[in-house]
């Protein structure tokens, strides 16, 4: 297995499978084929789905590993211990792998909300502290989001999950993140789809005798971002893993990281709709 070392020192596989969205086959479908860890949230709803899909395939607690997420409305201090509290009572285990909140910001009319990140930081820390947690996480913070939080926690984050893919690189949050040692993940690695049919996409699936999900998914794994690819079908579950079987030359990966705006979802955590 492919992996990854945290900032921490833990370490964890290079490749996780999104779990928006998938229900209870396509779970124990993503650990046949071997997945070993699922990015969850308490907002998708199907903890206890993953925790069913672990006792069905007889996988060990610690041969996997979760991410779970604290959603907006259980943001603060008492109400994330408690939220935390209920996901791992579905996931039916006594730890997450990593932690993180899901969205820097509740809402766009809340003007206090770095003080409530901080509020929800503090209890993630305390979680940490006690060994509940085994790494801690932001996701969807842009730069002045995170910058909040480094400025002022005593445990530092290891991961930064946000939509990273090509025509999408959001190179300011990549850079940073790089900078501060910090691992980034990527959600809607291949643009739910949109970016399959992007031409130098097609173009060098068809040159290194891949498919252009490869391609999308290997162009993460060379910027050293870890993808979280989401697949219903088995096949296209073993089509992601595939993206470990191949390099990506230093000049088309130049190419690929200039392929011009393809579009996001639509999820910004500054702008209305999130
Ligand atoms: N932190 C956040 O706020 C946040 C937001 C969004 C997503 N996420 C995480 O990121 C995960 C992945 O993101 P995502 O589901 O939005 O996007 P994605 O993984 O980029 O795309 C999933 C879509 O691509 C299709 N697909 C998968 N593999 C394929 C292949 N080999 N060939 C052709 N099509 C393929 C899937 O179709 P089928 O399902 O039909 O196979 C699905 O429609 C989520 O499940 C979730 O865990 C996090």
């Amino acid at each position: 297995m492919h992996t990854l070392t945290l900032n921490n020192g833990c370490t964890i596989p290079a490749i996780g499978f999104g779990t928006y969205k998938a229900g209870l086959d396509s779970i124990m479908n993503a650990l046949s084929e071997g997945y070993r860890y699922f990015d969850t949230a308490s907002y998708y709803g199907n903890e206890r789905d993953i925790s069913i899909a672990f006792e069905r395939t007889g996988i060990k607690r610690g041969e996997v590993f979760i991410s779970a997420k604290i959603w907006c409305s259980d943001m603060g201090y008492e109400s994330t211990l408690r939220a935390f509290s209920e996901s791992l009572e579905k996931l039916r285990t006594d730890y997450a792998d990593v932690l993180m909140i899901h969205w820097p910001r509740p809402n766009l009319e809340l003007k206090e909300w770095k003080e409530l990140d901080i509020e929800t930081w503090r209890a993630m820390e305390k979680l940490y502290t006690e060994g509940k947690v085994h790494a801690l996480g932001l996701s969807n913070f842009l730069p002045y989001h995170a910058e909040n939080i480094l400025s002022r926690c005593e445990v530092m984050p290891s991961v930064a999950q946000f939509e990273f893919h090509v025509g999408h690189m959001q190179f300011p949050a990549l850079e940073y993140y790089r900078r501060k040692g910090i691992l980034v993940q990527a959600w809607s690695p291949i643009g739910r789809g949109r970016v399959l049919n992007d031409e130098l996409v097609v173009e060098l699936a068809e040159k290194y005798r891949v498919t252009p999900a490869q391609i999308c998914l290997r162009f993460c794994v060379q910027e050293g971002v870890m993808p979280l690819p989401k697949a219903s079908s088995r096949e296209r579950m073993r089509e992601n893993l595939g993206c470990f079987e191949f390099a990506i030359d230093e000049e088309d990966m130049m190419r690929l990281e200039n392929v011009p705006p393809l579009g996001w979802g639509g999820l910004h955590p500054d702008r209305a709709g999130s």
